[in-house]
């Protein structure tokens, strides 16, 4: 086999390396103003810190979150960021293109602000619909949030910079993160989580993949040589670094199974990757084998994307050019979810409008943890001690704001109509201004956290009464809900069209108001499901609620552990175990309308080159705007057996009247079984069906194919059988 050249120049760079300078490279200082702990001086406010070695010209590591941009550390670093759209906004654009775009941007904004390593790339699936942490990841199934994942992290690291992807490998809960054991079978975690990971870094190349807080069929993740060895070496091959969460090593044993750094050191009991480290390899071969091949891998990641070649200094940033990139995410990540009679777009002729709740007049909702980002002037709201027992994380967890207000965009963007605002704290004011306005429009929000989960999907705060409330008041109410995740909706009849919006990012009050008023065409499409009930998910009871009290870090009581059963649903994640259950959910995965409808030529199965199967149709633009439709290819049973899974998609932006050839070719591991040691689609009979979302399945055409062998890395060993 050829020898690869980086590989190559990390270890003529790691061979000159004392133990010492190899041991520099796997510890991390934590640098975030919570811990009194000191860093070395050349260390910037940010998430961490790794030694570089001058001497070699090997460069610091400068590490910094997040999916959504440099996060504000609570204004610590003396400046902010660029606000991306919440992640999972960003997955409802389905647009890979523009991921890749906003990829690019908080790169070099990372780099602009004097760091070389982004902890970007949150990519776990929605096993969970009450997760705190949904709105850092793209959705619930792997072809969708693997393709997006790969293109924004591949658009990080085009600035010199090097992303990670996390948190390695399923890590669905908030609920004692850190004492819960994700127990799932080898076969359902590569066809689900796994496999999201795997197409994403097959498209991304990340130089380094962050392991989870959360055990993995016993062992902690960071500890599992199944996912750190066999999977991500062995079976995929992968070149670059594996750095833990922060304070998720237990002890120098978790370097054997395949971490190479130990990320955040002061949370942790030690620092094991320093000193016993150096000890070990000092005094036992295996341990100076595997010290070097730790060196060797941050190294690859170093110059593979060319760390050495453009250090990050501080230099100014075009915010405004920046904005407009998390404008267009907000314009194509907000979703029209209901708007049974045409009330929206608003037109010319709407003379008043109540504005009610969501801190409106304020700003848009911004998601808590590491990943929070804030422009230069931080938050317009902060909701003060809702995590009080939590105080030293509460900077990071309590419900913020945005400076971005829809209820100025609205202002600006329709002068002509009189436009009040109430907050919305009594229901009663609030029903009292809608009944005198031609529109009401209700801003309702559900904050969601790392560390956290929800406890149920309501929406917070007595929401619900005060949407019921305005809408029995006036029946043109719009909802326009800033949520993490999904949220149950007991009004969802009785208003006249709801918009979910996410948290929309740094321009996001625009976003909503270009979308109300029909500036903009919405395009967005649910890239998870939003269940009518708990009972119809997996896990009515989520484990651990109740029983542990919740906890930034999730650590629980001294020795309390609890485990979770992912095989429940196994790799039928989401709108995969709604079509195996039979369930109708209160919006399906895929769905989002627009101003415009479009409609769909025969749908073609093909054979394709890579053994696998593609699909051919058209598109075609049939109202009188123009606007996106994302259409979405299913595979919906072999052989007459229910197996729903997203096979392919395409988002295509058309003029009125227009239409648009679409050729999508699928990726055969979708097709497939894991069988043990590789990929299995069995010849038989496929249906396919072309649809707007995963409930849409009526479009069907079955197909004889030959089916399909693939290795543990993906590449075809074979046909099953002839065709
Ligand atoms: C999070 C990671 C993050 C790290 C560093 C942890 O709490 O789980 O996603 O990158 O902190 O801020």
């Amino acid at each position: 086999m050829a020898t690869d050249p980086v590989e190559e120049r990390a270890r003529q760079v790691e061979a000159q390396m004392t133990d010492e300078e190899r041991i520099g490279l796997t510890r991390g200082y934590v640098t975030m103003p919570l811990l009194s702990s000191e860093p070395p001086a050349e260390a910037r406010t940010g998430a961490g810190f790794v030694p570089g070695v001058p001497r070699l010209n090997v460069p610091p590591l400068w590490e910094t979150d997040a999916t959504m941009g440099v996060t504000w550390l609570d204004g610590a670093r003396g400046s902010g960021a660029t606000q991306l759209p919440s992640a999972i906004a960003q997955g409802a654009t389905w647009n890979a293109d523009l991921l890749e775009e906003g990829g690019r941007m908080i790169g070099a904004e990372a780099h602009a602000k004097g760091f070389n390593v982004l902890l970007a790339g949150g990519i776990n699936l929605m096993r969970e619909v009450r997760n705190g942490r949904t709105f850092e990841y793209l959705g619930e199934d792997p072809l969708h949030s693997g393709l997006l994942g790969g293109a924004a992290i591949r658009g990080i690291q085009s600035n010199n910079i090097i992303s990670t992807i996390k948190h390695f490998a399923i890590n669905p809960q908030e609920t004692g993160r850190q004492i819960m054991d994700a127990r799932i079978s080898d076969a359902n975690i590569r066809e689900s989580d796994l496999l999201a990971f795997e197409i994403a870094m097959e498209i991304g190349n990340p130089g380094a993949v962050m392991c989870a807080y959360n055990a993995t069929n016993g062992p902690l993740s960071c500890n599992s040589k199944y996912l750190l060895t066999d999977v991500l070496r062995d079976d995929w091959g992968y070149k670059g670094f594996v750095m833990s969460d922060w304070g998720a090593v237990e002890s120098l044993d978790f370097a054997m199974a395949g971490l190479d750094q130990q990320s955040g050191a002061e949370f942790d009991e030690g620092l094991f990757l320093g000193e016993p480290l150096l000890e070990a390899a000092q005094q036992d071969e295996a341990w100076s084998a595997r010290l070097g091949e730790m060196a060797r891998r941050v190294l690859y990641a170093i110059y593979d994307h060319g760390l050495d070649t453009n250090l990050p200094v501080e230099t100014a940033v075009d915010a405004a050019a920046n904005e407009e990139i998390a404008l267009q995410v907000a314009r194509e990540g907000i979703v029209l979810l209901s708007n049974p009679n045409g009330i929206l777009p608003l037109g010319p002729d709407v003379e008043s409008i109540a504005v009610i709740g969501g801190h409106a007049d304020a700003g848009t909702m911004v998601g808590g943890g590491s990943s929070r980002v804030f422009g230069d002037e931080g938050p317009s709201i902060t909701e003060p001690g809702l995590r009080a027992e939590h105080a030293t994380y509460a900077s990071f967890t309590d419900p913020a704001f945005n400076r971005s207000a829809p209820l100025a965009a609205l202002r600006e963007m329709a002068p002509d109509a009189k436009i009040d605002f109430r907050d919305g704290r009594y229901a009663s004011e609030a029903a009292q201004l809608a009944s005198r306005a031609d529109i009401a429009i209700v801003f309702a929000d559900q904050f969601m956290t790392e560390g956290f989960d929800a406890p149920d999907l309501s929406l917070p705060d007595f929401q619900d009464a005060l949407i019921a409330a305005v809408a029995a008041a006036n029946p043109n109410t719009i909802v326009v809900l800033q949520t993490g995740g999904p949220v149950t909706m007991p009004w969802k009849d009785d208003v006249a069209a709801i918009v979910e919006a996410w948290y929309p990012g740094a321009r996001g009050g625009e976003a909503i108001a270009e979308v109300l008023l029909g500036r903009t065409n919405p395009s967005g499409h649910l890239p998870i499901t939003f269940p009518a009930d708990i009972d119809q998910t997996p896990r009515p009871v989520l484990d651990g609620q109740g029983d542990i009290t919740p906890s930034f870090f999730g650590k629980g009581a001294p020795g309390q552990k609890i485990s979770v059963d992912y095989d429940i649903e196994g790799s039928d994640v989401g709108y995969r175990w709604f079509a195996k259950q039979g369930a109708t959910p209160l919006f399906p995965f895929g769905h989002g309308l627009s101003y415009t409808e479009f409609e769909y030529g025969d749908l073609a199965i093909e054979g394709a080159e890579n053994g696998s199967l593609s699909a051919r149709f058209t598109i075609k633009n049939v109202g009188d705007r123009a606007g996106a439709d994302v259409a979405q290819v299913y595979l919906v049973s072999v052989d007459g057996e229910t197996r729903q899974r997203l096979v392919g998609f395409a988002k295509r932006e058309l003029a009125p009247g227009a239409s648009a050839e679409v050729r999508v070719t699928f990726d055969p591991r979708v097709l497939s079984e894991w069988n043990g040691n590789g990929w299995t689609a069995e010849a038989g009979s496929y249906a396919f069906a072309l649809g707007q979302d995963a409930s849409d399945t009526d479009r069907q055409v079955a197909v004889s194919y030959a089916g399909i062998e693939l290795d543990e890395g993906g590449n075809r060993v074979g046909t099953k059988a002839s065709q």
